[in-house]
């Protein structure tokens, strides 16, 4: 290993982002949808939770004890200091997969989650990981786990193959110059990037046929630097096939619970009618997951997998599907009816989704039932809810909820954490997600409304006078920003701007922010 492998390897940070799959109140939905039973959730693990934002939501947002460990030394110590601020009691710690996996004073869990890190690790700490979920998985206890796969990457092999060779060459006689570690990997990413893009500029015969590698590429040039050195450049790196997986996660005990995007459970939207009926007579689980990803030409799977699944009969399923309860997290004139699938963009009828939608407009948590009741008398069925709920959390139009007591035990550590959140956003636009005790989830909110939020917690009641507390703010954000650049001082922000965002912010948003118990 190269001076910079093993610099790239312990100190380049990952971004900030937010994993709803990791929510565990998110795997009822596709767990029902194979007529499997959720367990009541105690006890959670993340593995490799990078700043900890995932985590610290889920474990502010609920009632559950998380656990979870993520080895970079700023990962795990912003994590920590988030929990704090929550006092959610999260239990996070610095250490390895290969010390934390062993570790013998952890609970066993109902829910144990991965994302963005099966298929970035070594082999060695992969099998170590399938003996942890074997050991500590409890039985009805799901995995989450995400991980590039077959066939979607196939064609981008060479150019990840490319990228590291360029990245790699002439590493170790590059001058230092007093650059930092972090910069001179971005720099070398960048680099490899740009050398990527100048081959298929070259019109190179592998992109003639494979036409749309030049446009794959070049989106690279827009991704966060260090979201594309942890994507392509880790020394580990490898898209697994489902078949692949399975067979380890067979051998520790578990099952196939399906998968966690919600869209894959409406065959409709992602596969034609020949496909549709091919499928309908696979029987064996491997082959079908195969076949689909082969029709939908799928790159990364996210998925369930359950030890030692309870099956419901299907009374049993069709109550716990109607005691099911969801939430309008959007405006309800301003929630578009569409949405993407593999097939591409497809319209949502209004006459079925309309009602569905005119049930939750109170912005109050309802259940199945509720909305069965209202729309009783309109030949809508409790199957055509269950699907249009489904897709109308894929596109993030509804937001599972939790129960009354749940919201209310969540309520004091997510009103912590996000007043954490939200000073954070003096100083950095980073963490863009505040946690909702209704949805246990994280919901997007960009640093601007922050601060209103942060405004508000100071007292201030007026949009005016929330946009004259972020202004000052931001206005020495750009300028540091500008410093740093090179670039003379000046105001970027304007006031009257502000003003009208929060104006905006007070009328639109905070109705729903204050529905989602956030504000
Ligand atoms: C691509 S990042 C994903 C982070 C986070 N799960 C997310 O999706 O935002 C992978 C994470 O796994 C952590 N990681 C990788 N190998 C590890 C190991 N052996 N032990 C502990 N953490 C590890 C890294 O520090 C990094 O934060």
């Amino acid at each position: 290993m190269g001076e910079l492998d093993a610099v790239f390897v312990d100190e380049i940070a990952y971004t900030f982002g937010y994993c709803d799959e990791l929510n565990p109140l998110r795997l009822s939905l596709p767990l029902l949808h194979a007529g499997l039973a959720s367990p009541a959730m105690h006890t959670a693990c993340e593995l490799g939770f990078g700043h900890g934002v995932s985590v610290n939501i889920h474990a502010a947002g609920s009632t559950t004890r998380w656990y979870g460990t993520d080895f970079h030394p700023a990962h795990a110590n912003f994590a920590r200091r988030l929990a704090d601020s929550a006092g959610s009691q999260a239990q996070l710690f610095g250490e390895r997969f290969s010390e934390f996996c062993r570790r013998d004073d952890l609970p066993d869990f109902d829910f144990i989650g991965m994302h963005g890190v099966w298929s970035w690790i070594s082999d060695e700490n992969r099998a170590l990981i399938v003996e942890f979920i074997r050991r500590k998985l409890k039985a009805g206890g799901v995995l989450y786990l995400s991980y590039n796969t077959q066939p979607g990457w196939t064609a981008m092999l060479p150019v990840r193959e490319l990228m590291q060779r360029h990245f790699h060459a002439g590493v170790i006689s590059e001058p230092h110059n007093g650059i930092l570690a972090e910069e001179r990997i971005q720099v070398r990413v960048k680099a490899a990037v740009d050398f990527a893009q100048a081959v298929f500029a070259t019109q190179p015969g592998y992109a003639l046929v494979n036409p749309l590698l030049a446009e794959r590429v070049n989106t690279l040039s827009g991704e966060n630097p260090n979201y594309l050195a942890h994507e392509y450049f880790a020394p580990d790196w490898q898209p697994l096939s489902f078949v692949q997986l399975a067979s380890s996660l067979v051998a520790a005990g578990l099952t196939y619970g399906g998968s966690a995007d919600y869209r894959d459970h409406v065959d409709e939207i992602n596969l034609t009618p020949a496909q549709r009926a091919l499928l309908a007579d696979v029987a064996d689980s491997g082959l079908r997951e195969t076949v689909r990803d082969f029709c939908v030409n799928r790159s990364f799977r996210r998925d369930y997998w359950v030890k030692e699944p309870l099956t419901l009969s299907n009374d049993e399923r069709e109550a716990a599907l109607r005691a099911h309860r969801v939430i309008l997290a959007l405006p309800r004139a301003s929630v578009v009816l569409k949405v993407r699938g593999a097939l591409g963009e497809t319209m949502l009828p209004e006459a079925l989704y309309g009602p569905i939608l005119d049930a939750l407009s109170s912005h109050r948590p309802a259940t199945l039932s509720d909305i069965e009741n209202s729309v009783l008398g309109r030949g809508i069925t409790l199957a055509q809810i269950v699907k249009a709920v489904t897709l109308l959390i894929s596109t993030g139009v509804l937001l599972n909820a939790q129960n009354d007591e749940q919201i209310s035990a969540a309520q004091p550590s997510t009103e912590k954490l996000n007043a954490a959140i939200c000073e954070h956003a003096r100083h950095y636009d980073e963490v863009q997600f505040l946690a909702s005790p209704v949805s246990g989830s994280g919901v997007f909110m960009p640093r601007v409304p922050q601060l209103f939020l942060l405004a508000r917690l100071h007292q201030m009641q007026q949009p005016a006078q929330w946009a004259e507390f972020a202004e000052p703010i931001l206005r020495g954000a750009s300028q540091s920003a500008r410093a740093t650049a090179g670039l003379p001082s000046g105001a970027a922000v304007s006031l009257a701007e502000l003003v009208a965002k929060a104006n905006r912010f007070a009328q639109v948003h905070l109705p729903i922010l204050q529905a989602l118990r956030i504000a």
